[in-house]
């Protein structure tokens, strides 16, 4: 267990080098299983949820390490195409080697995967499209045993444009016979990047952060080397945490346009917001005011992964917000705890609304979930007093080296273990 302790009532200042995207890492390593091949990967952070990934590329046979922020993958020696009960509980983002290893061995047997209890996560936009791909997939006793001979390119329509299935979509395609087009696809920057990871792998994909994906099919190629792009919701949180405590911050290494509709609520919240080429300064009094109406939506708008962080930064801000969350049906989960420090927030459903108070005051609070978590400290730096997170490592599937970053940047903030 985590014990995050923050002592609040510090400004923010300086820079924050935005981490590599998690959400991108990921189907890029399951990608990394495609063909026999070597897989060199620039930026890719420190954290728990990679190194999940790097266990499953290893027991799948694979050579997979990382190095600081480089990751290096050897899939010649796949071996098996099971990923067992235990792996596949520790994220969501195990059922991406699904595709992956439907392409690469005609078989891939995993159970439903785990992750953030966000309300009801169900696979069957996946399993609709894999089908339609030619796979024939059974259910049994908890096991998911997806075969194929030979799988063969189609049109699929998602009704809903989900991320993970875009991604096992693609995946699975590489190794169809002629194109796919998903229609309805998930227009997110990370499908954008797995797009980009797959042409150097010699695979044609076109239209990847537009409704319509091509995906050809993957030529042999035996070194790949690719950059993970920077992290829009980490960028997100520490713009948040700046905005709600008032500072003067530059986030480095980022592009502006992926996380824009946080940067617009948060400059309707008061903050003055400059972004350049790669860089982002927000600079704030700590005091702001009410924004909204604000609504989760798939890329390109408001992220549901911001929502949290976003609400904590209201917690103070003069007037009433609201926030409707469309995206998961569970997503609200911090703000009982939020409450703890004195937050008014009234949740109805998928609704959320924040009545500003003056003054948030330490409390021992329990992270509920990843961006819940990062949430709760970004509240815990404007309160007065000590606030404590216990955290069952949520933070850490997604935020590297959090505490020291917000040190940097002048929070006093610490972790402990226990
Ligand atoms: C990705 O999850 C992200 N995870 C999530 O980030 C993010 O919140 C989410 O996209 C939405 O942006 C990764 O990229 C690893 P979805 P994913 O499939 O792919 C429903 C974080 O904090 N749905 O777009 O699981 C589903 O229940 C995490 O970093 C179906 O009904 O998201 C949900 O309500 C958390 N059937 C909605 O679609 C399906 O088969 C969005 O899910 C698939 C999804």
């Amino acid at each position: 267990m985590d014990i995050w302790h923050i002592r609040g009532g510090r400004r923010l200042e300086g820079v924050y080098r935005v981490q590599g995207s998690k959400n991108a890492s990921l189907p890029i390593l399951a990608a990394s299983i495609l063909g026999p091949m070597e897989s060199e990967l620039q930026n890719v952070p420190q954290l728990r949820d990679i190194d999940a990934a790097l266990r499953i590329l290893r027991h799948l046979g694979c050579e997979a390490e990382q190095r600081d922020n480089e990751v290096y993958i050897k899939s010649e020696g796949l071996c098996r195409s099971g990923i067992p009960h235990e792996l596949m509980l520790e994220m969501r983002s195990s059922v991406i080697f699904m595709g992956a290893l439907l392409a690469r061995c005609g078989e891939a047997r995993l159970s439903p995967p785990g992750g953030c209890q966000l309300g009801r996560r169900p696979i069957d936009l996946h399993l609709n499209a894999l089908r339609q791909l030619g796979a024939q997939i059974e259910e049994s006793g908890g096991e998911i045993i997806c075969r194929a001979g030979r799988l063969r390119g189609a049109e699929i329509r998602l009704p809903f444009p989900s991320v993970g299935a875009t991604e096992n979509i693609m995946l699975a395609a590489t190794a169809a016979e002629g194109e796919t087009v998903i229609r309805g696809a998930a227009r997110e920057p990370e499908i954008e990047a797995l797009a980009a990871y797959l042409e150097r792998a010699g695979c044609r994909v076109t239209g990847a952060g537009t409704d319509t994906v091509t995906i050809g099919e993957l030529r042999r190629v035996s070194h790949v080397s690719h950059r993970i792009i920077a992290d829009r919701i980490a960028a997100a949180t520490v713009a948040c945490a700046a905005a709600a405590a008032g500072g003067d911050v530059e986030l480095r290494n980022v592009e502006p346009a992926h996380f824009s509709t946080v940067l617009h609520f948060l400059k309707q919240a008061g903050c003055v917001i400059m972004t350049e080429n790669r860089s982002v300064r927000l600079r704030s009094d700590g005091r702001l005011c009410a924004v909204g109406p604000v609504r989760t939506e798939p890329y390109p708008g408001f992220p549901t992964d911001a929502q949290p962080v976003l609400m904590a930064a209201l917690l103070r801000a003069r007037g009433r917000s609201e926030i409707t969350e469309t995206i998961f049906e569970n997503r609200f989960r911090q703000a009982p705890e939020l409450r703890r420090l004195g937050a008014d927030i009234t949740v109805c459903r998928r609704r959320a609304v924040i009545r500003g108070v003056e003054r948030l005051c330490g409390a021992e609070l329990n992270a509920t979930d990843l961006r819940g978590g990062a949430a709760m400290l970004i509240a815990g730096l404007c309160a007065e007093g000590e606030t404590l997170v216990r955290d069952r490592e949520h933070i850490r599937r997604g935020y590297e080296r959090f505490d020291a970053c917000l040190r940097v940047l002048g929070a006093d903030i610490w972790m402990t273990e226990s």
